[in-house]
């Protein structure tokens, strides 16, 4: 017995925790058993890790730092977290994951997509999510979001080209892999992403 692996993407203030929540209920009304997650973090070395990402004070990791500090955790939080979950027949849910490091560390930091890809197989072997929702919206939407929940970290102190890059990336994946990805438009009334929400469960269930 093995159960499904779902991620949640977008950029800054697209609204994946509220959409992590919705999804949670309508599987757990459903009887479905859910374990909700995140990366960088899900375990306590993985999130000791994602405060050295996110932090804004001391020496900043390098980008090829950054790029192993994520599949760091990701290995963690793989074998501690979402292997265990899914064999006991679990749905995850999992707010970032692989995805996010191309759109982050590849498409706006620059790094090479084949050197993020081979860092992919070493650490998750033959595991990729069975469907991402990715959240959509322009990167100014969900900034001011994001700036005005207080103060920002250190990726949410980037420049806007940054998360337009961020978001062509996520784009160009989502069209690259039309079999794994739902896209969501984001700036839909929160009811709207709702409904999306609901259908994508639904074809999921059904098949
Ligand atoms: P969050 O605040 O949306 O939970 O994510 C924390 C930050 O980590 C977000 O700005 C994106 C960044 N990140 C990466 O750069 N690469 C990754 O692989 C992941 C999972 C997150």
């Amino acid at each position: 017995m093995t159960g499904c692996f779902i991620t949640i993407e977008g950029g800054e203030g697209a609204g994946k925790s509220t959409a992590q929540k919705t999804l949670a209920e309508l599987l757990r009304e459903r009887g479905h058993a859910v374990t909700c997650t995140r990366e960088p973090g899900g375990t306590p070395l993985a999130e000791a890790i994602r405060q050295t990402l996110l932090s804004v004070d001391g020496e900043s990791p390098v980008e090829m730092t950054e790029l192993l500090l994520v599949f760091a955790a990701r290995a963690q939080h793989l074998s501690r977290v979402i292997e265990p979950a899914l064999n006991r027949g679990e749905w995850v849910i999992c707010d970032r994951f692989t995805d996010a490091t191309y759109a982050y560390q590849g498409a706006a930091r620059g790094l090479s997509l084949e050197a993020i890809a081979h860092l992919e197989q070493l650490v998750q072997g033959d595991r990729r999510p069975d469907a991402t929702i990715l959240l959509d919206m322009p990167p100014e939407v969900g900034l001011a979001r994001a700036r005005a929940r207080g103060s920002l970290d250190r990726f949410e102190r980037e420049d806007i080209l940054f998360f337009e890059r961020v978001r062509a990336g996520y784009l160009e994946r989502a069209k690259a892999h039309p079999n794994q990805y739902s896209v969501i438009d984001a700036t839909q009334p929160l009811e709207s992403v709702g409904l999306a929400l609901a259908a994508f469960i639904e074809a999921r269930l059904g098949e």
